[in-house]
């Protein structure tokens, strides 16, 4: 009997294992209720006097032996679970990838940049504006036909409240709150309920420039401009075009010399060599009026552009609604941009 016990002192030792299983069929072959330590204390009371101390001794000696190997191979099998959890903790990390601009902030930044270099700062107001900021104090009263110009998505429960047609219901709004020398930039997005194509959305961006202070000319509209086309588009040759803007007087068109050098030209220019970028005038005394600003003391030009337009044009995209899917592989491309 002694011998049996040995062996089985022998075979505990040896036995190793990963598998859940196994481990638990060898708990329950020795350490069972029907286990075989229990068969063996059964024995006990026929085993002859002498032989009860040495009996006793194997007995314990296998018991403690299974119930340490069933705890360290339990524990071995729980530690390789917990790895198993965090991965292979020793393999260098995942590549970061870095991210790209999306084509709007590139250009909207530059356009920050260059006019900040000039004096001008950054100024912002509601997407969400009332009639007042976005017509009214804009020389735009109501059944004013120009209204027109711009298709308005009003608030449905209030005809005084829309989405911004422009950036220039920002003018009005800064021009109530600061006084006059006042030299800023407006970004912003600006609504309009036109049927979405390659050339149009419902939705797109605007820059608002605004200058007022004693003395303002028509001569440094011309001269701002210039600057700003000679730093964004590397390109100073630029025409006004006589134009129509209830906010400013005299208004005008600007449009930028690009040349006929490439087929690209061609196309960007309709064969013109000349790109429309923005319109622009002298801030109309009603309007100052209307701010609260004195039109015998003060003048101002200001200025609007696309944002949208600018970025199609300097990135070559064919589709404006590309610039609001936010499909990564198109926006991937402007990594090496600015
Ligand atoms: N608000 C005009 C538009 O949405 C753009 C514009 C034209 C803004 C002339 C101006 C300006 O400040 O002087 O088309």
């Amino acid at each position: 009997m002694i011998e049996t016990i040995k062996e089985h002192l022998a075979e505990v030792e040896k036995f190793a294992s990963t598998s859940k299983e196994e481990i638990e069929a060898f708990r329950i072959k020795y350490l069972g209720k029907k286990g075989l330590l229990n068969s063996f204390f059964a024995e006990f009371k026929n085993v002859p006097n002498d032989q009860k101390k040495e009996f006793g001794q194997v007995i314990n000696e296998l018991k403690n032996s299974a119930t340490d190997k069933v705890n360290v191979l339990k524990e071995a099998l729980e530690s390789q679970v917990e790895e198993g959890k965090y991965g292979d903790l020793t393999r260098p990390g995942e590549p970061m990838e870095i991210g790209a601009r999306h084509p709007i902030s590139i250009v909207k930044n530059r356009i920050i940049d260059i006019f900040s270099r000039i004096g001008f700062n950054v100024s912002e107001g509601p997407e969400i504006e009332d009639d007042w900021h976005n017509f009214t104090a804009l020389n735009l009263p109501e059944y004013h036909p120009a209204r027109d110009m711009q298709d308005t998505f009003f608030i449905q429960t209030d005809p005084d409240i829309l989405l911004r047609t422009h950036t220039s219901s920002v003018q009005v709004r800064y021009m109530e709150s600061h006084k006059p020398p006042i030299r800023t930039i407006s970004p912003g997005r600006v609504y309009r309920n036109e049927a979405i194509s390659a050339r149009s959305h419902c939705f797109f961006h605007q820059v608002e420039g605004l200058y007022v202070d004693k003395n303002v000319s028509f001569a440094d509209l011309k001269q701002t401009l210039q600057y700003f086309t000679s730093e964004m588009f590397g390109k100073s040759k630029i025409r006004l075009r006589p134009s129509y803007f209830p906010f400013t007087e005299p208004s005008a068109e600007v449009d930028v010399y690009w040349g006929l050098e490439t087929e690209t030209d061609y196309r960007m220019t309709k064969g013109t060599g000349w790109l429309e970028i923005m319109g622009c005038g002298m801030v109309d005394p009603n309007v100052l009026k209307n701010c609260g600003i004195d039109p015998e003391v003060y003048s101002g030009f200001a200025f609007g552009m696309g944002i949208d337009r600018i970025a199609l044009l300097l990135h070559q995209i064919s589709d404006i609604r590309l610039l609001s899917e936010n499909d990564v592989r198109f926006l991937e491309q402007f990594k090496s941009a600015l």
